[in-house]
């Protein structure tokens, strides 16, 4: 990824247009600080990231999302680390602008500090992403201070962790009594005093959300967490509609994708049944 040396140094001051200057875990910070409400959204492949870059979004996941929406499975635990370090090797080189953060696969960050730093240098080093986020709370905050202090940049995730379906036994909304309300709080206060420069919300009361934005001085990105968190993050074949088997409250659909792919396939289709695709035109 290129980076200017003017962007590099960018700063609050800088003269470089909000819109074009490069997103840093910084410069995220400063958003939350002048109330810039931060917009992200995930990838996994070249296109759909050069495009998100290109419309402005302020930060990429390469989620282990991936697993369900990308390759099928029924949920993120078979995500393995070659296969995103491969997802997010092709955004990366997509992206110019927004900050590109990979997310650590189920099992790549719990067997002890040594292998998550091996992990996350793997994601950093060979994928070139510029941050990493891992689910958990205050039981993963040692791995969290290992991989700050080695100069990697650590988002936390609180609220609904997918990689803990099997945990929990349902997607449903976490945090929806005061004592587990409480334990999610405290989770991302630990994040943030163990060094982590953003904390992902994902599935909480709209409240609960607003006390841990409040609370934290780093920012909140929250999926169905309601609108006072810093930012907000959405699957992005959910938000394009590419899915019409899953539709949950928190997803607004931007596009009905699967209707326009579908009729353009039935089109092509249709064409060369009829022998009208390729015209001479279309031909050598
Ligand atoms: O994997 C993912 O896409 C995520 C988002 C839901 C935040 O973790």
């Amino acid at each position: 990824m290129s980076v200017s040396d003017d962007n590099r140094d960018s700063g609050v001051q800088s003269s470089i247009g909000a819109e074009t200057r490069k997103v840093t875990t910084l410069r995220l910070q400063e958003m939350k600080k002048a109330g810039e409400r931060i917009s992200a959204l995930t990838a996994y492949d070249f296109l759909t990231a050069r495009l998100l870059d290109e419309a402005g979004v302020d930060m990429i996941l390469v989620g282990d999302s991936a697993s369900m929406v990308f390759a099928g499975n029924d949920t993120t635990l078979p995500m393995k680390m070659d296969e995103m370090l491969y997802h997010v090797r092709v955004v990366t080189k997509a992206v110019k602008r927004a900050l590109v953060v990979a997310d650590m696969p189920f099992m790549s960050y719990h067997k002890g500090e040594d292998e998550a730093l091996g992990n996350a240098g793997r994601l950093m080093q060979d994928g070139m992403a510029e941050a990493v986020k891992l689910e958990g709370g205050t039981s993963i905050c040692h791995i969290v201070e290992r991989l700050v202090d080695a100069g990697i940049p650590v988002m936390g995730h609180v609220g609904l962790q997918p990689q803990s379906i099997h945990t929990y036994g349902t997607y449903k909304t976490r945090g929806t009594d005061e004592p587990e309300a409480k334990k999610i709080l405290e989770a991302a206060k630990a994040l943030e005093k163990a060094g982590a420069f953003a904390v992902i919300v994902e599935k909480v009361p709209a409240p609960l959300a607003q006390r841990i934005s409040k609370a934290l001085a780093i920012p909140t990105i929250g999926i169905g967490a309601g609108q006072h968190c810093d930012g907000q993050i959405l699957v992005t074949p959910d938000m394009l509609g590419m899915n019409t088997q899953f539709h949950p409250r928190f997803v607004r659909r931007y596009a009905k994708l699967s209707e326009t792919m579908k009729k353009a396939f039935k089109s092509f289709r249709d064409d060369v049944k009829e022998r009208t695709f390729p015209t001479d035109a279309e031909s050598y």
